[in-house]
């Protein structure tokens, strides 16, 4: 038995059920796996000063224009104009330590669109899994994580990282978690299976194919390599920074 006070955790699979979660003292994290959220932990580890997602090309455009640094993608494919595109090994420390960028990709900018209004919304990947689960255990409020999922459908690698997390947190003794929502018990039992052969397991994956297809699939490992970094990018108005 623990003392500490019951809080909930749930998982909306994919940006569409949103809505149906309530946002009211809640932390929401957000989790693109294949490949927005690594890439983001990837340019914080690297020693980012911030970055601004934005959900339209139209308004990455805009940012190009005043002389940003652009990061694009639609469909896996590097948008025309951008200065790179969404794999993680682009955001390198030499094209990202302390400079400024701006991100739009097809899935993961979107849930942060969605989330923009929520009052704590922080950014999950494997790299960051131990420290974020850390945090999540110190603080009071109930947990949401929101998969970007491929174009408003469910994913597996965005469920299975929403089960880690859960799995990291059922063990923290910090935190009296009460899963009362299936979405966490199902992301929890597909953890369980996916875990025993995690490499094995990515193969199913809709998203590695689509990476394979386009020549794009090296970045697969690194995308499941647990606590490269102890960085939590948080949302700070219309920036991502580095959770002090
Ligand atoms: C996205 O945001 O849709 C993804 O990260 C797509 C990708 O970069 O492969």
């Amino acid at each position: 038995m623990t003392n500490y006070p019951e809080r909930t955790i749930e998982v909306s699979f994919t940006p569409l059920l949103f809505h149906l979660h309530k946002k009211e003292n809640s932390i929401v994290v957000i989790v693109d796996i294949l490949r927005a959220t690594t890439a983001i932990c990837t340019a914080f580890a690297n020693g980012v000063n911030h970055i601004i997602p934005v959900a339209s090309i139209e308004e990455a455009k805009k940012y190009k224009k005043k002389g940003y640094l652009v990061a694009g993608e639609r469909d896996g494919v590097v948008l025309d104009g951008a200065d790179f595109g969404n794999s993680p090994f682009n955001f390198t420390k030499e094209n990202v330590n302390d400079r400024i960028f701006v991100i739009t990709t097809t899935n993961g900018t979107q849930a942060i669109e969605m989330a923009r209004d929520c009052s704590k919304v922080a950014i999950g990947s494997f790299l960051n899994i131990s420290s974020l689960c850390n945090w999540l255990a110190e603080k009071n409020e109930n947990i949401i994580i929101l998969c970007a999922g491929w174009k408003n459908r469910f994913n597996l690698e965005d469920t299975i990282f929403a089960g880690a997390m859960i799995e990291n947190l059922l063990s923290n003794k910090k935190i009296n978690l009460k899963l009362n929502c299936d979405s966490a018990m199902a992301s929890l039992d597909l953890w369980n299976v996916a875990k025993k052969d995690l490499i094995g397991y990515v193969q199913k994956f809709a998203h590695r194919e689509r990476l394979r297809k386009l020549g794009l699939d090296d970045v697969i490992e690194y995308c499941f390599t647990k606590d490269v970094t102890e960085i939590i990018p948080v949302l700070d108005g219309d920036k991502l920074v580095k959770l002090k």
